[in-house]
């Protein structure tokens, strides 16, 4: 790959061996398609609705914005994901073709072909009717990485249930909440997940959440049985998943739904409240995942596609059970976690699946890049990675030097990186490169996706120039946009289109442009939301969950801080209703308190510094003072202006690590 300097920046051209057969193939066809959507939006995404597509019913209208900002997409239209996803590629002849290579956490491998993940999405499609389960009522799925909990999404598609996952790491009191608000009927569960070797409880922690209280609306708890391991068993509700498809056709006609009927429900954080069912729509986001998968990872019959996240994310819905299989290509599924048995595991994976386009979070490279320095025998040149064609990159923004790490290491220096910038609430990928197209910068995420309206403003939704920062906003409703909060549309409303900025879709990020190419660099969430080894987590719901604790804690502040390998790290200031612990005492305190947000939220909400003060930073009227708090958690000196604060001798207090 050629480099030169584009002032300090390198700049990477697209190499030949990439720009040759891709999909959007030079610079020239990626002007093209932008062209083409600015002289005709609704054309233009009406023509590769009708391309990527199969329809039962053709749509002849294109984009409703009579309700903005509730907008509808190709709403008279007719459609089944999982048809499109299963049944279209088997009778285009990719029946036997391997839709999934399966690798457990222990390292055995199986493979499902098209015609089989039909057959299981069918049969386990008519269980859930034969349970009750209806067109419109939600599901939840508490599973792990696995064929079912693919299958398990894949089957409340067919049959117009909209599915609400929740990743396996969050706690009973998570699953609670999202249960109760989503009122569902069912979750969809296993009896344990192993990750690390280890065995971690899902249906106890289903049954701890349904004891909690506010689950009424769940008729069943359907258990999917990975490891064998002991479950408690309430038989008026508990079903094993072999048990009810046991007896279940393996042939269900599709149940047809207008394309804004809800695909599914995904938490998420915000910076105020508890999190928000962001809700996505069938047809658009189908469109979205399959033509995103196309085009930015270049996708063709023949490659290995591996997407590392979490089914639990909005990166493991569109890029493991949507995209990819909407467009009958061949992926790899891990149960497992990237350092067990050892560091170089996902490095052994690629050699033995031979993948070709590996798509990971920053977080997971800058921990590997750690590991490899200090373990020779996990780095990745132990390993054969000639087969990769093309990396990505997806979560946080990627620092230019785990950038260059992952290029030439993994990627051996052919392999263009696709740095993909977009949100739960997005979809699919909105800023990112297209690898036969854009030439790349270490840490930007390039240019708009073709048709994508992103663009950079100030607090009155005025254009800022290129080479200054602003708010960053998506100026025209595109197809796989959130269409809601789920029983809260006022909350859509307020987070998402403030009213001075002029109607755009307002992404809660910073970014800049630079001068020269109007590349988008991602500065960095501009609310109270956290970014932790690309896991979003909101200050409040962390706050929230330390006062909880009412025993102890009197008052808490969070505040992100950088943090080398997770991006950000979680710094949480506590007032006790005890005096303020030192030494040893305040470190049995933090790690308590730890444990009870792991138990509140799950361990990824763990504060990693916990500070105690005898009072918060506060102006006179009695607001906290979080940008103080967001500098003494990086450890810089005070150079603000404290003259507002009350009681200004709490700062050094604060400074002090326990
Ligand atoms: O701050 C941005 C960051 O992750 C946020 C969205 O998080 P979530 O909804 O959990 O979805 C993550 C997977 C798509 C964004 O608001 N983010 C995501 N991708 C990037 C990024 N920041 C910088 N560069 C990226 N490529």
């Amino acid at each position: 790959m050629s480099t030169q300097d584009a002032h300090e920046l390198k700049l990477y051209s697209p190499p030949e061996a990439a720009v040759k057969g891709a999909h959007v193939s030079g610079m020239e066809a990626y002007k093209k398609l932008e062209a083409e959507a600015e002289a005709d939006y609704q054309g233009y995404w009406a023509r590769l609705a009708r391309e990527f597509l199969t329809w039962k019913q053709p749509f002849t209208k294109v984009l409703n914005e009579s309700d903005a900002p509730f907008f509808k997409w190709f709403e008279d239209g007719k459609l089944n994901v999982s048809y499109n996803c299963l049944d279209r590629n088997v009778e285009r002849g990719l029946g036997d073709k391997t839709a999934i290579i399966f690798e457990t956490d222990d390292g055995k491998v199986s493979r499902v072909s098209y015609k089989e993940l039909l057959s299981r999405t069918s049969q386990l499609a008519n269980a859930l009717k034969a349970q009750g389960v209806k067109k419109g009522d939600r599901v939840v799925i508490y599973m792990p990485m696995s064929v079912e909990g693919v299958v398990a999404m894949q089957a409340c598609a067919r049959i117009g249930a909209t599915h609400s996952v929740v990743f396996g790491g969050f706690s009973a009191q998570s699953l609670r909440d999202r249960i109760e608000d989503a009122g569902a009927v069912m979750v969809i569960t296993a009896d344990e997940q192993m990750r690390g070797g280890k065995a971690l409880p899902l249906k106890s922690i289903v049954d701890e959440a349904l004891s909690l209280g506010g689950c009424d609306s769940i008729r069943n708890v359907i258990v999917y049985q990975r490891t064998g391991g002991k479950v408690a068993w309430n038989s008026a509700h508990d079903k094993w998943l072999h048990e009810v498809v046991a007896s279940q056709p393996a042939t269900c006609e599709p149940e047809w739904v207008e394309a804004e009927h809800p695909l599914f429900l995904l938490y998420t954080s915000g910076s105020t409240g508890k999190p928000k069912g962001v809700q996505h729509a069938t047809g658009g986001y189908l469109l979205h995942a399959a033509l995103t998968t196309k085009w930015t990872f270049d996708l063709k019959d023949d490659d290995v596609f591996w997407c590392t996240a979490d089914i639990g994310w909005v990166t493991g819905h569109t890029y493991i059970t949507y995209g990819p299989l909407a467009l009958g290509g061949t992926e790899v599924v891990f149960e497992g976690i990237p350092t067990y048995p050892d560091a170089g595991r996902f490095w052994k994976m690629i050699q033995d699946h031979k993948v070709t386009i590996f798509y990971t979070a920053p977080t997971a490279i800058r921990s590997l890049i750690k590991a490899a320095e200090t373990n020779p025998a996990v780095h990745p040149k132990n390993y054969d990675l000639s087969s990769l064609r093309l990396l990505g990159s997806v979560g946080e923004p990627i620092n230019p030097a785990a950038w260059e790490w992952y290029h030439q290491n993994i990627g051996g220096g052919r392999c263009p990186i696709v740095d993909t910038w977009w949100q739960t609430e997005t979809g699919g990928h909105m800023i990112t490169p297209l690898p036969g197209a854009t030439p790349l910068v270490p840490g930007s995420c390039t240019l708009p996706f073709p048709g994508i309206t992103a663009a950079i403003v100030d607090e009155t939704g005025h254009d800022v120039p290129n080479g200054q920062g602003g708010i960053l906003v998506v100026k025209k409703p595109w197809p796989s946009m959130i269409r809601t909060i789920w029983g809260d549309p006022e909350r859509f409303k307020k987070s998402y289109y403030p009213p001075e900025l002029k109607g755009y879709y307002l992404a809660g990020d910073g970014a800049s442009r630079d001068a020269e190419r109007g590349y988008f660099t991602i500065t960095g969430r501009i609310d109270d939301v956290l970014n932790v080894s690309g896991h979003r987590m909101g200050t409040m719901e962390i706050e929230s969950a330390l006062v909880s604790c009412t025993e102890l804690v009197a008052e808490a502040a969070v505040v992100g801080r950088p943090d080398e390998t997770t991006g950000e790290a979680i710094c949480a200031f506590v007032v006790l209703k005890r005096p303020r612990p030192t030494g040893e005492e305040a470190r049995k305190i933090a790690a308590e308190l730890r444990n009870w947000v792991a138990k509140e939220i799950g361990p990824i909400a763990k504060p990693k510094d916990i500070r105690f003060g005898d009072n918060l930073p506060k102006t006179r009227s009695g607001k906290i003072m979080r940008r103080l708090l967001r500098s003494i958690a990086k450890g810089e000196q005070i150079t603000q202006d404290t003259s507002t604060l009350e009681n200004p001798a709490i700062l050094d207090q604060l400074a002090q690590t326990n």
